[in-house]
Formats: C-alpha cells, sequence, structure tokens
C-alpha cells in the first residue's frame, strides 16, 4: 500500500463531531451557548442559569430555576473525608492537583458511578458544580493557614464561592465581574479539555474519570493554566511604563507570550470585550487602573507587532488579581465554572457515541527482525 495518509497535526482544522452545545464563528467574532450570544447571557444571566441552559437546552422558567438553586445549594457540602483528603495533599502541590483529585474522589465515593443514564450524569454534574468551589475555597484558605468557610444557603453560585474564600461576600461590581468570567468561561466547543472529556467518554468510561481527565488537560498553560502565567508575566512587568519593551523582548527571542492566540479565532476572541469590560470595573472599584494601562500597553504592543489578539484568559488573569484571589486559584476557578460545559459535552457524546479512536502515520524504522 503506498497511499501517504493526510496527517492532521494537532486536529488544526479538523471538524471531530456535530454538537447543539455552542457555537463558534471566527469570522464575526461571535460565540453562542445554545444559540444565545454569550454577551448577551453575561448581560442578563446568573451563571446558574446557564448551567441550567447548558444541561438542559433552554433557560429555566422561574420555578425550574428555583429548584435548580435548591438543588445546587443542598449539595455544596464537602464531607469530612473529602476536606480531609484536601487537606492531607501537600501544599507544594499545585491546587489543580486539587480538584483533579477531589473529582476522582467523587467518583470513587459514588456506588452508582457507572450509571451513565442522561438523568444520572445531570444529577452527577450538579453535583461536582455545586462542590467544587467548596474544595478550591477550602484549599486556598488552607495555603494562607485559615479554617474553611462553610458554604452559604442563602447566597448565589459566585457570591457563596467569594464568600468561601474571603470570609464575606465582596461588592455588588466585584460579585458581577467574577459572574461575568463564570459565564465567559462556561463552554467553548472542542476545545483541548472538552475534547479530553469527550475521548474518556466514548469509551463508556464513567463521568467522573472525563471530568478528571479534561482537568489535566485543562491544566496546561497552553491553555487554561494561561491565566495565572498573565498574572505572573504582568507581575514580573511591574509597571506599565516597562510593558512595551518586555512585550519587544519576548518577540524579539520568539518566546510565546500567554494569554495571547487562539487556534480558532484569528481576528480577536469573542468573549475577550465583555471581560475587559469586567476587568476595567473591578480595576475601578480596586484603584488597579495599572494594570488596565499595562493590559493596553501588551495588547497594542503585540497587535501592531504581530496582529495576534489577547484571548479571555488575558483579562481575567489581572481580574481575578484585583478581587483578591492567589494566582494558583486562577484556573481552577476556570474548572468551577467549565464543569458545566464538560458534562454537557460527555452527556451528549453518550447520548450519540462512536469510540474516538483516530490513525496515525507511522515514521519510525521500517519493520526488521530480532537478532537472536
Ligand atoms: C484557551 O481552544 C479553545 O477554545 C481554548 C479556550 C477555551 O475557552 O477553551 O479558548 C481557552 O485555552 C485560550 C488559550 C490560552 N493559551 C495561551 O494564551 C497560550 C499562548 N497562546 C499560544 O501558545 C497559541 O496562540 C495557542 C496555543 C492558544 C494556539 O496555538 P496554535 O493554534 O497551535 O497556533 P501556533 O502556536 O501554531 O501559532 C501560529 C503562529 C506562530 O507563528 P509562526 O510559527 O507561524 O511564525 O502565531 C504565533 C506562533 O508563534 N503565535 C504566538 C502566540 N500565539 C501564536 N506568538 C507569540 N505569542 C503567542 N501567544
Amino acid at each position: 500500500d503506498t497511499a501517504v495518509p493526510t496527517t492532521f497535526k494537532g486536529l488544526a482544522g479538523v471538524v471531530v463531531d456535530t454538537t447543539a452545545i455552542s457555537k463558534v464563528v471566527p469570522e464575526t467574532n461571535s460565540l453562542t451557548y445554545r444559540g444565545y450570544a454569550v454577551q448577551d447571557l453575561a448581560a442578563h444571566c446568573s451563571f446558574e442559569q446557564v448551567a441550567y441552559l447548558l444541561w438542559n437546552g433552554e433557560l429555566p422558567t422561574d420555578a425550574e430555576l428555583t429548584l435548580f438553586m435548591q438543588r445546587e445549594r443542598a449539595e455544596r457540602r464537602a464531607d469530612r473525608s473529602l476536606l480531609g483528603l484536601v487537606a492531607k495533599l501537600p501544599e507544594s502541590c499545585h491546587p489543580m492537583d486539587v480538584v483533579r483529585t477531589a473529582i476522582s474522589y467523587l467518583g470513587a465515593e459514588d456506588p452508582a458511578e457507572a450509571d451513565a443514564s442522561p438523568t444520572a450524569n445531570r444529577a452527577k454534574s450538579l453535583r461536582m458544580m455545586a462542590v467544587l468551589p467548596t474544595i478550591v475555597a477550602a484549599d486556598h484558605r488552607r495555603r494562607r493557614g485559615l479554617d474553611p468557610v462553610a458554604p452559604h444557603h442563602s447566597l448565589g453560585f459566585a457570591e457563596n464561592f467569594l464568600n468561601m474564600c474571603f470570609g464575606k461576600v465582596p461588592d455588588a461590581e466585584i460579585v458581577k465581574a467574577f459572574e461575568v468570567s463564570l459565564i465567559l468561561y462556561a463552554e467553548h466547543s472542542f476545545n483541548a479539555s472538552t475534547f479530553a472529556a469527550r475521548v474518556v467518554t466514548s469509551t463508556m468510561s464513567d463521568i467522573y474519570s472525563a471530568v478528571t481527565a479534561a482537568i489535566g488537560a485543562l491544566k496546561g498553560p497552553l491553555h487554561g493554566g494561561a491565566n495565572e502565567a498573565v498574572m505572573h508575566d504582568m507581575l514580573e512587568i511591574g509597571e506599565p511604563d516597562r510593558a512595551e519593551e518586555w512585550m519587544r523582548g519576548k518577540l524579539a527571542r520568539k518566546e510565546k507570550v500567554m494569554g495571547f492566540g487562539h487556534r480558532v479565532y484569528k481576528h480577536g476572541d469573542s468573549r475577550v470585550p465583555t471581560m475587559k469590560e469586567a476587568f476595567r470595573d473591578v480595576a475601578a472599584h480596586t484603584d488597579g487602573e495599572k494594570w488596565v494601562r499595562m493590559y493596553d500597553i501588551l495588547e497594542k504592543t503585540m497587535g501592531d507587532a504581530t496582529g495576534i489578539k489577547p484571548n479571555l484568559d488575558f483579562p481575567t488573569g489581572p481580574a481575578y488579581y484585583l478581587m483578591g484571589f492567589d494566582i494558583e486559584v486562577f484556573t481552577p476557578i476556570f474548572v468551577m465554572s467549565r464543569i458545566t460545559g464538560w458534562t454537557a459535552h460527555i452527556i451528549e457524546q453518550s447520548e450519540s457515541n462512536a469510540l474516538i479512536r483516530p490513525l496515525s502515520e507511522y515514521t519510525g524504522v521500517p519493520q526488521r527482525s530480532v537478532v537472536a
């Protein structure tokens, strides 16, 4: 057989399957979840409404939302063994290792782990969405030498997480910006972590295994880990008047600049204008304007030199920093949001499954015989 297979490095440009969950249109920088523009959802909805939309295909009625919120609030508690597990992991590990281990533990603990019916998977998804903030916040606090704050039933999802991290609910401007970031992070078609979740699901493995794989994929700095890398860079730059020179040095050395570029968007990320606005609001509220000035200089210098635009991780990095989070918790926050998109894809994949198993083109040594 002399036919040369065609390879698609990084699966670039390959359409792997259909999905009814979200649509990315790079030509117009548009992104819709179940037909709704993300900008609309960010302006008018809570994160809980968006989670319901992703899982069920429609926004909830008032009665459906009330029930959904009651169920979410009832599932927030982490039992002592789970909190004990978190406390036992070395503080030298990255918080993404903690969330990855916690999800794996939830699977081990679930007697119905193997039940992959859509109803069971929706219930498991809600449990993961509800308990993740409790884990992330407890881990955030223990690294600061503080005891965990229990989840509060009267608070919404975003407010409750902020309260569990900081021991108080911040001002409405901060809560709103945080909620907007959760809505923008929730779903983005066949990105690397979602695809990893779908690969695992395609073998008829369980939802916890799929989410654990997705967390591993999101951790890398070419994917979700970029929001942390952005803030490390900004702190290294220190002052806006050093930003242009810093960026020119990076480009001259042909180094990747975190928070810039995207596999799908080539004219800018659909989510950035909304998040930039939220970042500006946070900066205005926290005396953080210097970070906005630095952002603008970095964006302009990169744009003028290469045409490459910021992605969503560029504004979320400094926004989370100004909200008071430690940098290493930025990617776990991405997990708290993207768990909704991942699990919607896991349910979709299992409802119309085909094993994901591509081919490879062999380039190693030709066949030979073992010489005894
Ligand atoms: C997310 O897929 C998703 O939807 C992901 C995501 C989601 O919501 O799930 O949107 C979330 O992961 C955002 C991306 C976060 N990652 C980063 O910010 C890391 C920095 N960015 C890049 O490394 C890069 O842009 C990627 C990984 C995001 C995309 O990489 P591609 O599509 O493989 O493109 P590439 O690396 O081949 O770049 C093409 C060209 C290269 O130049 P040439 O070799 O053609 O001359 O553009 C250059 C690259 O060097 N380039 C960059 C750059 N991004 C692209 N140069 C410097 N800095 C960058 N950030």
